[in-house]
């Protein structure tokens, strides 16, 4: 699975990323909503998770490269964008939810990147793997991922604000904001304005279906492979 946008190529992980993914881990700014800045061991173990995922469920958080950085210039990592099954249950959230995230090093904020990477995963979630809804989470003070929601047409649900399992009971960051955005229901509402360029692994564009061939039960907890 490989998403083309106007700017960037989202991709599975390849051995060159874990450098410029550890760096970017490694930036307080970049870490500035979440408790601590992450070592290389802890930013490489992240990657192995996305691609251990990615093998399993056949979608993922995926590595953004900058497709044109600037004349004669390399393909430059811009971060990560992607989906993945919510690691953790949210109170009130029907599971198994699949959730939207996005980080990016700081010399890429405020360019639209994060909108235009995220806007092409969605239409990859709604209109080739079938979900019914992605949503997305993020500290209460996290105004710029809270933009990127917005700007996506996702809605904020305030009733299920919730603490999140995995960060300390009285910690400034542990209350969490949630936003959901739900398939379209005709095919003329799938009109995005930017709409992907998706390739399978072999450069071919991909098929209605997902073409990894998983089926995903939204109101069973489990994902299998389909037949
Ligand atoms: C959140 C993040 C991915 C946004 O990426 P981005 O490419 O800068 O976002 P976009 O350029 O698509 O901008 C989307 C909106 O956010 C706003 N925004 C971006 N950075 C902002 C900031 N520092 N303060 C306020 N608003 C901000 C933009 O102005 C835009 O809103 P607008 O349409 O009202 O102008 C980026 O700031 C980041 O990587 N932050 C650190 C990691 C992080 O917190 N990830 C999210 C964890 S849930």
């Amino acid at each position: 699975m490989i998403l083309r946008t106007p700017r960037l190529t989202l991709r599975p992980w390849q051995p060159e990323d874990f450098e410029p993914y550890a760096l970017m881990n490694a930036d307080p700014a970049v870490r500035r909503f979440f408790p601590a800045v992450l070592t290389r061991e802890e930013s490489d173990a992240e990657i192995v998770t996305f691609q251990s995922r990615f093998a399993r469920e056949g979608f993922g958080m995926l590595a953004a490269i900058l497709s044109r950085p600037g004349p004669d210039q390399a393909p430059a990592f811009a971060g990560i964008i992607g989906l993945q099954t919510m690691p953790y249950a949210v109170p009130g959230l029907p599971q198994p939810a699949v959730e939207i995230g996005w980080r990016l090093p700081q010399k890429f904020w405020r360019q639209g990147l994060a909108t235009e990477g995220a806007t092409a995963v969605i239409e990859y979630a709604f209109n080739h793997l079938h979900f019914p809804s992605v949503v997305a989470v993020t500290t209460v003070s996290n105004t710029p991922s809270r933009r990127v929601m917005e700007r996506l047409g996702m809605t904020y649900l305030p009733a299920l604000d919730f603490d999140h399992p995995r960060i300390a009971p009285g910690h400034p960051f542990r209350r969490h904001v949630l936003y959901q955005l739900l398939a379209p229901k005709t095919s003329a509402d799938r009109c995005f304005s930017h709409p992907a360029l998706i390739l399978t692994e072999n450069g071919k564009p991909a098929t209605a279906s997902h073409p990894a061939g998983v089926g995903f039960h939204p109101h069973h907890a489990t994902m299998s492979k389909a037949s």
